[in-house]
């Protein structure tokens, strides 16, 4: 079974990143043959500065090479390595229904929030149904946001395997439902558009800081509080162990326990889980040549699938 999905560079990860979206990537590499690229030519879409888009792409392979991504197991590579991308998403754009793109809701969304009407930000569907079909994916595990792209891929597989000759595996989404929306730290979903994040690798003072200003409600001190409802305690399980949970939740229902004292616990829960990857990320940030060796060498391998179904396709459609 091939499993694949992309991330964008556009920001420094957080998370609601690592939990939502690394972590399940992480483990599916176990499950099959899984392909994982950064997804630069979508980030060109919202990210406009070439040395911040060089960087955040640069900051996310070290991201995942640091949190355990094993580069021989998955193929890891750079959108952009893999020119005959850009070449399906025009033969697929030519059998894309207007309608179909018109009613993508992160289209809508994006521009509800002010981010210019580009035709790049139009075709995005386009251009991630040619990640995936270029590879012939089985399996697509992205967050609920990004479901509606994967049906258009599949939209768009059907289609031209009923118009030309069948050329296209259809992919089928597999939606990390199980995974809680992560909290920021004013208690909206954590995003890097909210600026509530708690980054993977920010500076570890920085982050501290960062967790003693989650926001709480007035309970006093003495009284006894609901962990259920508190912005520190859905952070703090996702690093516990259930028995920490447990004496955590304990703890807030019995009353004599402050915010205060459970922030520096999940500060120390979150420097115990970070701080060997940090160390680890640090060593791997001073040979930027090895890390440019494995995208290099992970788009090598991604290309001898893309070339296959690149010249199938373009045969198919008439093309040489
Ligand atoms: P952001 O909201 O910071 O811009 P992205 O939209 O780039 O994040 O998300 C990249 C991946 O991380 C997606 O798969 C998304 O579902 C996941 N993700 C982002 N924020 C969260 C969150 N707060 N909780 C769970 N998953 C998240
Ligand atoms: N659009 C996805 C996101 O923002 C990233 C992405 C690009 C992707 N191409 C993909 C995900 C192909 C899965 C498969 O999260």
């Amino acid at each position: 079974m091939r499993i694949l999905s992309g991330i964008q560079p556009s920001g420094k990860l957080h998370l609601g990143n690592y939990f939502g979206m690394m972590k399940p990537a992480l483990c599916l590499q176990e499950q099959g043959e899984a392909f994982l690229f950064i997804a630069n030519y979508h980030a060109l879409t919202t990210v406009a500065d070439p040395a911040q888009l060089l960087a955040n792409t640069f900051d996310v392979a070290l991201d995942f090479l640091a949190c355990g991504l094993d580069p021989q197991r998955t193929v890891f590579f750079r959108q952009s390595d893999v020119p005959e991308v850009t070449e399906l998403t025009w033969l697929l754009s030519t059998i894309t229904p207007m309608g179909l793109l018109e009613r993508c809701h992160s289209y809508k969304d994006k521009l509800a929030k002010g981010i210019p009407a580009s035709n790049g930000l139009f075709s995005y569907p386009v251009l991630m149904a040619a990640d995936i079909l270029l590879y012939q994916a089985d399996l697509v595990p992205v967050g609920r946001d990004q479901k509606q792209h994967v049906e258009v891929t599949r939209d768009l597989a059907i289609k031209f395997n009923n118009q030309f000759d069948p050329v296209f595996k259809i992919p089928a989404p597999s939606i990390l439902e199980d995974v809680a929306v992560v909290p920021g730290i004013d208690g909206q979903k954590m995003s890097k558009s909210y600026g509530n994040t708690i980054e993977l690798f920010g500076d570890p003072k920085e982050t501290k800081a960062r967790i003693m200003r989650i926001v709480t409600d007035s309970t006093p001190l003495e009284e006894p509080k609901n962990p259920d409802t508190c912005n520190i305690f859905a952070l703090y399980k996702l690093f516990a162990t259930p028995a920490e949970r447990e004496d955590m939740a304990a703890r807030y229902r019995a009353g004599n326990f402050g915010y205060g004292t459970a922030k520096k616990a999940l500060f120390e829960a979150f420097d115990a889980a970070f701080a060997p990857l940090r160390q680890r990320r640090e060593e791997l940030a001073k040979n930027r040549d090895y890390i440019e060796q494995i995208l290099r060498c992970g788009a090598e391998r991604a290309r001898v699938e893309a070339r296959k179904t690149l010249i199938a396709a373009r045969h198919a459609m008439g093309i040489e």
